[in-house]
């Protein structure tokens, strides 16, 4: 006689298959052909392709595949929307955003049932993440623009927006970008995948129910031509995108020098922690929704799986046990775990990867059921025994492909955790909550979730460090993206190049006891010579020489990077420690401001040198108030815990310093950075570097530790080159008023997708503090870790 366990494990749950029958109806309605909304019109469906159902390969429709030209009409619609869409005001705005959300929520079947059609991932999920998820952040940002007078009263929306968003949440990727740009008072190109363009073409017949005024948000689909369209377009002012690392890398190429503003949320390889004393059986069960959850399709999916030795072969044993009871089958199906892949392409991609951990000599391991026969399927896999330089170990497979290693301290966990060229997530797991909260911290990822796995709400920003792009997604941080400050409107053209001229005072040049001295370049907290071992003459206003500085070159940013990551302790420093350095840079430079007037008087011949050493003390004084109050938020989603949204250091940032104003400018940049924790490799003035370099000996005497602030003098264009393309640089800043220049910054920066802050094709008042001063400097320096920490658990 069985067992009643044995029975049971015999037993199989009864189909339970969700009706597409309203989806297929809509779909029919339509002629299962689409054309472009643009205006609030639906164009003619024209040179269409085909939208497939990945479960079993059948059409659902066919899309059209947009020209230049109607990207062209699009945009045109969007512009002549936007005054209006501005002036309805936040409250006008948050009543058409709040009606987005009843209407998602009362045809939420429709939109889960023909996006699982459409995509392939199971209905449970849509119904239960991806559309509540979708009217979630409509909710959110209806009240966003509700408040945006009081909460963003110094800022603008930015115009015209593009948005591009990859096939794995088509419907939640929208809602994520479409609803700040909106309640911010955006208008809206928004280009879906061509994989997955459905449930956007029914947005947009919902966006007409609630009364989306004509032109404000337009769809045009299509491949990535249609994306290259709209991101090489003059008229669009902000681009938003979500996909692959390597097409942000050309967007943020193709943008560089434009103006536009731009967020990228690229690619991921999340580990998920596991130490000694989790809870295993909560562990294993985040584990599935951290890598299987959409196929694995999910950028900040937990594909390393990193376990401490001592229970490594026992939770490798219940991750085995757990997988076998994964159901793989109709996406349709409620009660199927793991649906389709979106396409046979991804299917051939993923199977590429896993054979070549495979032929790298890696254990593979599968569960003992089947993939239906049609359609892109991939079976839940398993890979052990691959090295931390396999390609499965680094790549993103985007598929339901988990590697695991183990670990032995929190130390190598932390280290293990970081070896990605990524940043975009983590789950840690352990019972302790100390150690939870000293590794959440060090690991250099966007998100953190503690005894949790795959958590978002619209409250909590998301994004990445790294190569996994930059920008956030949600909450206030989130809001900034689709808003420009008013301030940077008044920005003044760019300074003639030499500045304010005044007559220089006899005999300030000619010193007969002058002993020549010859400034060097301050690498580690001590001056170093240039290795080219060349001098340049610095000339001042009158023309007479003043100094020699060290013509720095690649050689000493590159040691100077070096010192600036040996100084990382600086990030670790209190914040009230770091604010007491700046103090004290504050009060040595004011016991020496005659000689830096005079100093500056001779480069520049300003008439306004005392003006500048008064600001630059004040200044000091600024950012040092700011270095212990810019805090972090506590938010609180709808879930039993709470976020903590960490502001963090953004690393190492390379500064390339105004030409004007050569103390101002030189410390309005580099105070904020320090004050938050970065280390800094700063590019004085080219051509008054002077004032400068006489501040090593006001840092020597302040408490600065070696290595946090070092400076390099030389060619502005080719050391901003070397720090553009230097990997171990996490930022670039670029504000001495070549526009040539900021745009090779930009561009350079692509390869390692840092951070960049440029100047542009416009100038700066530094003595002005809403052009030069504010939170809005603070988010450049920072960058936001959002922890999750559920209670009772
Ligand atoms: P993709 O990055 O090529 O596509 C994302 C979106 O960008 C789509 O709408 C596409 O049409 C558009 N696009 C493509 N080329 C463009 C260009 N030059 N300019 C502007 N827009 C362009 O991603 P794809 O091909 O769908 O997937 C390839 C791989 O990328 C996946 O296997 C996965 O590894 C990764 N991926 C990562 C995602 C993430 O969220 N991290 C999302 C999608 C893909």
């Amino acid at each position: 006689m069985p067992t009643i366990k044995e029975i049971l494990q015999t037993m199989d749950y009864g189909p339970a298959p969700e009706s597409t029958k309203e989806a297929q109806a809509w779909l029919d309605q339509h002629g299962r052909r689409f054309g472009l909304f643009i205006d609030n019109k639906w164009t003619e469906p024209t040179d269409t392709f085909g939208s497939f159902n990945p479960a079993d390969g059948t059409e659902l429709a066919q899309v059209t595949q947009a020209t230049g030209d109607d990207v062209q009409l699009a945009v045109e619609a969007a512009r002549r929307a936007h005054p209006g869409w501005v002036a309805m005001g936040g409250h006008g705005r948050a009543t058409v955003l709040y009606t987005l959300a009843r209407l998602l929520q009362k045809h939420a079947r429709l939109f889960a049932v023909l996006e699982t059609l459409d995509n392939g991932k199971t209905i449970r999920e849509t119904r239960d993440a991806d559309i509540p998820l979708a009217a979630r952040h409509f909710y959110h940002h209806a009240g966003w623009a509700q408040l945006q007078s009081e909460e963003f009263a110094d800022y603008r929306a930015v115009g015209v927006v593009g948005q591009i968003v990859p096939w794995n949440f088509p419907l939640l990727m929208l809602a994520w970008k479409v609803a700040p740009a909106l309640a911010a008072g955006n208008t809206i190109v928004f280009k879906p995948a061509e994989y997955t363009s459905l449930t956007t073409l029914l947005f947009a017949e919902i966006c007409q129910m609630a009364g989306v005024p004509d032109g404000v948000f337009n769809v045009v689909t299509g491949d990535g031509r249609v994306g290259e369209a709209i991101v090489k377009h003059p008229d669009v002012n902000k681009l938003a995108f979500t996909g692959s690392t390597e097409v942000g890398r050309i967007i943020r190429k193709a943008t560089a020098g434009s103006g536009k503003k731009l967020s990228l949320e690229l690619g991921g390889k999340s580990p998920f922690i596991v130490f000694e004393d989790a809870d295993l059986d909560a562990a294993v069960e985040g584990l599935v929704d951290s890598i299987w959850f959409n196929q694995g399709q999910v950028c900040c999916a937990g594909s390393r799986l990193l376990v401490q030795e001592g229970v490594y072969p026992r939770f490798i044993e219940k991750v085995k046990a757990r997988m076998q009871t994964l159901r793989v089958g109709s996406p349709l199906d409620k009660s199927n775990d793991i649906g389709a892949l979106v396409d046979p392409v991804q299917q051939q991609r993923i199977a590429g990867l896993v054979e070549s951990a495979r032929a790298e000599g890696c254990e593979v391991w599968q569960p003992s059921c089947a993939a239906p026969d049609q359609g892109a399927w991939y079976l839940p896999t398993l890979i052990t025994g691959a090295s931390t330089t396999a390609t499965v170990s680094q790549t993103e497979i985007f598929g339901p492909v988990l590697v695991a290693m183990s670990f032995r301290t929190p130390g190598e966990a932390v280290q293990l955790a970081n070896n990605t060229v990524y940043g975009l997530a983590a789950c840690v797991w352990t019972e302790s909550i100390s150690l939870a909260l000293d590794v959440a911290p060090q690991i250099k990822a966007g998100v953190v979730w503690i005894n949790t796995a795959n958590q978002f709400d619209a409250a909590c920003g998301f994004g990445g460090y790294k190569e996994s792009g930059f920008g956030r997604e949600g909450g206030k941080e989130g809001m900034y993206e689709y808003l420009t400050l008013r301030s940077e409107d008044a920005r003044p053209a760019l300074p003639q190049r030499g500045g304010e001229k005044a007559k220089a005072k006899p005999g300030q040049e000619a010193n007969p006891f002058q002993i020549d001295r010859t400034a060097k370049l301050y690498i580690g907290g001590k001056q170093a010579r240039p290795d080219s071992g060349y001098s340049r003459a610095i000339l001042g206003s009158n023309g007479a020489f003043l100094a020699d500085v060290g013509e720095g070159s690649r050689k000493d940013i590159r040691n100077a990077v070096e010192a600036a990551h040996k100084a990382s302790g600086w990030a670790k420093a209190s914040a009230h420690n770091r604010a007491q350095v700046l103090y004290y840079i504050a009060e040595n430079l004011a016991a020496r401001a005659d000689e830096f007037v005079a100093r500056i008087a001779a480069q520049t011949g300003s008439k306004n040198a005392e003006r500048e050493v008064q600001a630059s003390i004040e200044r000091l004084f600024y950012w040092a108030a700011w270095a212990d109050k810019y805090d972090g938020q506590a938010h609180q989603p709808p879930m039993h815990g709470i976020t903590v949204a960490l502001n963090e250091p953004v690393g190492v940032i390379g500064i390339v310093c105004p030409t004007e104003n050569p103390l101002l400018g030189f410390i309005s940049l580099v105070a904020p950075a320090l004050a938050l924790g970065n280390r800094v490799v700063a590019v004085p003035s080219e051509a008054h570097p002077l004032s400068s370099l006489d501040l090593y000996q006001v840092l020597d005497t302040s408490d600065l530790p070696g290595g946090v602030l070092n400076i390099v003098t030389g060619s502005a264009d080719e050391l901003a080159r070397t720090l553009a393309s230097h990997f171990d640089v996490d930022a670039v800043w670029r504000h001495d008023g070549s526009a040539e220049g900021c745009a090779e910054v930009e561009r350079l920066s692509a390869e390692s997708l840092k951070r960049t802050w440029v100047g542009g094709a416009k100038g700066r008042d530094w003595f002005d503090p809403k052009q030069a001063c504010g939170r809005a400097v603070l988010q450049h320096a920072s960058q936001v870790k959002n922890v999750w920490i559920p209670y009772g658990v």
